[in-house]
């Protein structure tokens, strides 16, 4: 006859193997800040996303911003307040990265080509960091900006970054 303590037993045990498990997922996750969720690792109805950044990345990246963007996309990335409204040359003044704007509406890929070409390819005014920083050091940028999202912008860009990834949605 199976006894209450062999049940209790046996229960310990399988929750010992399935933290074990969970640890040893989220370990894997980590080694590779680039990984993507897919589908089956968030479920819609997951309460926070895992981001694609690590916590380093955001470091790294608070000081390159500084150095690099701040001044133009002001130091807490709010950008401009008009930043709708051309001035007399037709320019956009720079755009909050804070996730108040049109930032979040880019999939990571796009992003990552707005900073290296700049304003170039719309007529405007941002300079091209394509020679100035290197691909980790604008993801880092990217990872610091994009810690500014709320979880709620941060889940609706990744669903629209996960549909540019797949090619089901044009990219700009
Ligand atoms: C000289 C000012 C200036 C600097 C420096 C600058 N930007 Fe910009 N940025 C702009 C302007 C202005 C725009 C709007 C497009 C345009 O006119 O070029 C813009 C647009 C953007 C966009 C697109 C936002 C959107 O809503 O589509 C991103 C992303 C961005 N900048 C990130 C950065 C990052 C990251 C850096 C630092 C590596 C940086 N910018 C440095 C002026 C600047």
């Amino acid at each position: 006859m199976v006894s209450l303590r062999m049940v209790m037993q046996m229960m310990k045990l399988a929750l010992l193997l399935s933290t074990a498990l969970a640890l040893t997922a989220c370990d894997g996750e980590q080694t590779d800040p680039k990984a993507r969720w897919t589908d089956t690792a968030a479920p819609a109805s997951a309460p926070v996303m895992m981001r694609w950044y690590t916590p380093d990345q955001v470091e790294a990246g608070a000081a390159l911003y500084a150095q690099h963007c701040a001044s133009c996309h002001k130091s807490n990335a709010e950008g401009t307040p008009d930043w709708k409204v051309r001035d007399a040359n037709g320019k956009l003044p720079p755009p909050p990265l804070n996730g108040m704007a049109h930032a979040w509406h880019h999939p990571l890929d796009v992003l990552r080509q707005v900073v290296r070409r700049g304003g170039a390819p719309v007529a405007g005014s941002m300079p091209a960091f394509a020679e100035k920083l290197t691909p980790q050091e604008i993801d880092a940028i990217l990872a610091w900006v994009q810690s500014h999202w709320s979880d709620k912008i941060y889940v609706i860009w990744h669903e629209r970054d996960l549909a540019a990834s797949r090619g089901l949605q044009a990219t700009q």
